[in-house]
């Protein structure tokens, strides 16, 4: 008897037919994270998807990092399971807005640093890209002598003004998730746990990361995780980062951070991915990423200056 294979078996069979490489976000549901050959924060995803040697780049997270990955790599394919995951972010600032304002705005000669969660249009309008993982440091690297406008979000540059001490203007975008944890949610489940460390992810609202032990970029989550002598973690950010945790710090424990109205945060763009799309994609070599060159090359500049800084 023939069995047919199972639906993890033929993405594995069809990557290795396309010759692709599956990036995956640390917020994708644990059947993805376990077939990615590289799981991770948008900054080691940014990496990986610039030297791969991969023909097809499969992104396995939400539309702004698989233009990231397209942005450095124009020759190769780069698909994604569902190409309508966005982001709040990248919504909060659309490029015309900010065009715009910087028009409005010419005599402050701005320095614009974009958050990588935006898209190629606003990323060809600035000067550096930065991610949760670096973002003091690029704001550390800015010239001292222009003002930095940090767009699309206002937490995570509150939060690097708070750490390096340099005031910047600040685009008034938020995550729509990391917003709805909030002082009296993470009070609660800290009493409910009062061993436990409290792990935020910078999008959190000063409130919140008031209340951290840490805060830091998903990947550094793991880090921290793995070399604190706690044992047991509240997790302020999505929910797929537990799965990530569970798998590479096993001997621990990890409680999701509860929102204001749910015991834990899911970003319903990052959880339209699921193994059927991831799937399709793969054998049908779409949804694929594709953008004008003219625009390509803009948002190039700054997010190879940002590799380059952050090395
Ligand atoms: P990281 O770069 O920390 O993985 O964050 C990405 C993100 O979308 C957070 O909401
Ligand atoms: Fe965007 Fe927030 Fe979802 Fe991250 S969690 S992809 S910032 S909406």
């Amino acid at each position: 008897q023939i069995l047919a294979p199972n639906i993890t078996d033929e993405i594995r069979r069809l990557k290795k037919e396309r010759n692709a490489v599956i990036l995956v976000h640390n917020y994708q549901s644990r059947e993805i994270q376990e077939l990615g050959d590289f799981v991770g924060d948008s900054l080691g995803l940014a990496y990986k998807a610039k030297e791969t040697d991969a023909d097809v780049i499969v992104f396995c997270g939400v539309h702004f990092m698989a233009e990231t990955a397209k942005i450095v790599n124009p020759n190769k394919i780069v698909v994604l399971p569902d190409a309508n995951a966005g982001c709040s972010l990248e919504q909060s600032c659309p490029a015309p807005q900010l065009e715009k304002f910087l028009q409005v705005h010419a005599e402050k000669n701005y320095y614009v640093i974009a958050y990588i969660n935006c898209s190629a249009g606003v990323k060809a309008l600035s000067d550096c890209i930065c991610t949760s993982g670096n973002a003091v440091k690029i704001v550390e690297a800015a010239p001292k002598d222009r003002p930095i406008l940090f767009v699309p979000d206002q937490n995570l540059g509150s939060w690097v003004m708070e750490q390096t001490g340099r005031k910047m203007d600040l685009w008034q975008g938020a995550c729509y998730v990391h917003v709805e944890f909030t002082r009296d949610s993470i009070n609660q489940i800290k009493e409910e746990y009062p061993d436990a460390a409290v792990v935020a992810h910078p999008e959190c609202t000063y409130a919140v990361r008031m209340l951290a032990d840490v805060v830091c970029s998903t990947e550094k989550m793991v880090h921290y995780c793995l070399e604190s002598p706690a044992e047991t973690f509240i997790i302020v950010t999505e929910s797929g980062m537990l799965h990530r945790l569970e798998r590479e710090v096993p001997h621990k424990r990890f409680i999701p951070g509860p929102t204001g109205h749910c015991r834990c945060a899911d970003c319903r763009y990052m959880k339209m991915n699921n193994l059927e799309k991831l799937h399709n994609c793969l054998l049908n070599l779409s949804p694929q990423v594709e953008m004008a060159e003219d625009i390509r090359k803009r948002a190039e500049k700054p997010i190879l200056r940002m590799l380059e800084l952050s090395r």
